[in-house]
């Protein structure tokens, strides 16, 4: 196959949710369509339950099953589909944000019950920020939900996104009776442990008296008057708003049921985009450029702490990647080869021998990958909108055993190229403060730092709950600043400044008193900033 035609059948996406919304039973009825899994229950959870906090295990097996299903990659109707996973605990929320830089576009699930929750909020404004197609699945509509309109009222008020339903629901709950498909005018009936792939669905005129047989006189009635209502007051649906992130299709279903699962599909199959462009920090890198390029979005250690090497995963932007040729980090401006680069399909992953744009291939590391790095034929190019986010916990690091500060040293620093958690030196003495989103991640770093670097430390709560990186036209007055405010300021990887905060008002009445500094929340600030 030629590399357009390879290039023009990638889609590459992530389900984003608030955990609990059916994520993962979604993920699997989609690999039951594409025929990469045939059981269901093949697809483990990576979330953490809430209980096991402090159950090393669990953290363990977590990290494990998350290389297992990292990428997920299925054939349907021609197109070559790749799943990004992202992890169910909240506390691991970074490691979302930062998937989502190497999609073209997600799927985001809400539970009709709880409507938008929380994380989705946080979800939806990561997407904004590089305007991300959405589509969305309001999933669990066997169970008594929130009625539809206000459902889509919320969306649009809550996410900040102008919405389209594609399906309808003939009501919900115990009285769930289908989705009627208001492009096709096919209305797809419910049953409860429907076990089919592929349900009856029929064609069926609105205003035709068999609606009225099939689902009751007063039911029928009501989906038409929705159906004028919709009609009534949104806009057809328009692709181009949907791929300028503006628009996201609506689609009601229960993935537990593997209902209104294939109707997302084939909507996703139909409008989603190929892979698209990216900034880098030189130019736009377009996927058909000849010269292959990609970047490294997550960093995963081995599950087996007597071997350090970890594997980066890497997504194809431009060009054609293939085993055992020599690219270039162009961080390091180092020549590196891969002679057993993999892709994933479900629960088993291969060695290949090239990859296309959208692809994502896993990389064994020895110690050469920073998130964020780029790898290309030679050019001298850097993507950007890989962003470290403002973390929300803070801690300072302290070593317990002097005999192994090398090995704390080394640990850190390396947890932290992982994207584990941020790391920030403070003065005086380089203390070292760790900032993270979730208490977990502390104590993933306290197991990991002991089990694999031998190293031991204990945690000095501090009272930051923000980090905003500060820069400012006049380099004056940022020194002024950065002396004035002396302990509470930190450097991060990259020898940025950041200022610390113990609350939003500090930080606010700081923004208002130095109009001269430029307060960010994510470290992209050296590009475009958008929401
Ligand atoms: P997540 O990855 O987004 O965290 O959610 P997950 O798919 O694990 O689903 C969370 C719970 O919601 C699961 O129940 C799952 O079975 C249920 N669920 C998912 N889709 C639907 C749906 O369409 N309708 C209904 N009624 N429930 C749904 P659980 O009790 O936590 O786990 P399990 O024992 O059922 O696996």
């Amino acid at each position: 196959m030629s590399f357009k035609k390879e290039l023009a059948r990638r889609r590459t996406f992530a389900i984003i949710a608030h955990p609990d919304a059916g994520k993962t039973t979604l993920t699997e009825k989609l690999l039951l369509f594409g025929g990469a899994i045939q059981t269901a229950g093949a697809v483990k959870s990576n979330k953490i339950k809430k209980t096991a906090t402090s159950d090393f295990m669990e953290i363990e097996k977590q990290r494990g099953i998350s290389v297992a299903t990292s990428v997920m990659t299925f054939d349907y109707k021609n197109l070559k589909i790749n799943i990004l996973d992202t992890p169910g605990h909240k506390d691991f929320a970074e490691d979302t944000y930062r998937t989502l830089t190497a999609v073209d576009s997600v799927v985001l699930v809400i539970d009709c019950v709880k409507g938008v929750e929380e994380q989705t909020e946080k979800l939806m404004e990561v997407c904004r920020m590089r305007d991300t197609p959405v589509m969305i699945f309001v999933n669990k509509m066997d169970r008594e939900g929130k009625d539809p309109f206000t459902l889509l009222d919320e969306l649009e008020e809550k996410l900040d996104i102008r919405v389209r339903p594609i399906t309808w629901p003939v009501n919900g709950g115990r009285n769930f009776k289908g989705v009627y498909h208001l492009l096709e005018s096919k209305m797809n009936f419910f049953a409860v442990n429907k076990t089919k792939l592929e349900s009856d669905i029929f064609e069926i005129d609105i205003d035709s008296p068999v609606l009225d047989e099939k689902v009751g006189e007063r039911d029928a009635k009501q989906l038409r008057n929705d159906v004028e209502l919709i009609n009534g007051v949104y806009d057809e649906f328009d692709r181009e708003a949907y791929l300028a992130g503006q628009l996201a299709p609506v689609f009601f279903g229960s993935a537990v049921s593997n209902f209104g699962v294939m109707e997302l599909l084939n909507g996703f199959v139909n409008v989603s985009p190929q892979p698209i462009s990216r900034e880098t920090n030189k130019r736009v890198v377009e996927p058909t450029e000849d010269k292959f390029s990609g970047f490294v979005f997550k960093i995963h250690a081995n599950i087996d702490p007597r071997h350090r090497d970890r594997i980066a995963f890497l997504r194809i932007c431009s060009g054609t990647f293939e085993r055992g040729k020599f690219y270039n980090n162009t961080r390091l401006d180092k020549k590196l080869r891969f002679s057993n680069p993999y892709m994933f399909m479900a629960d088993a992953k291969e060695v290949v021998d090239e990859g296309y744009p959208g692809d994502v291939v896993g990389l064994y590391d020895t110690g050469n990958f920073k998130i964020g790095d780029t790898l290309t034929e030679g050019e001298d190019l850097q993507f950007t909108g890989i962003p470290s986010f403002s973390p929300e916990l803070f801690r300072e690091v302290i070593n317990k055993d002097p005999m192994k500060s090398k090995q704390l040293e080394k640990g850190i620093q390396q947890l932290s190229e992982e994207g584990v958690a941020q790391l920030f030196l403070m003065q005086p003495g380089n203390r070292k403060v760790i900032g993270t989103v979730g208490e977990l991640q502390f104590e993933v770093i306290q197991h990991r730092l002991l089990n694999e670097y031998g190293a031991s430390c204990a945690y000095e709560a501090k009272s930051f709950t923000k980090a905003v990186w500060i820069t400012s036209k006049d380099p004056e007055k940022l020194a002024d600043f950065i002396r004035l405010k002396n302990n509470a300021i930190g450097y991060d990887k990259d020898e940025n400044p950041v200022f610390f905060a113990e609350t939003d008002w500090i930080l606010r009445m700081n923004q208002d008193n130095n109009p001269d500094i430029t307060f960010h929340k994510t470290s992209e600030f050296k590009v475009k900033q958008k929401g």
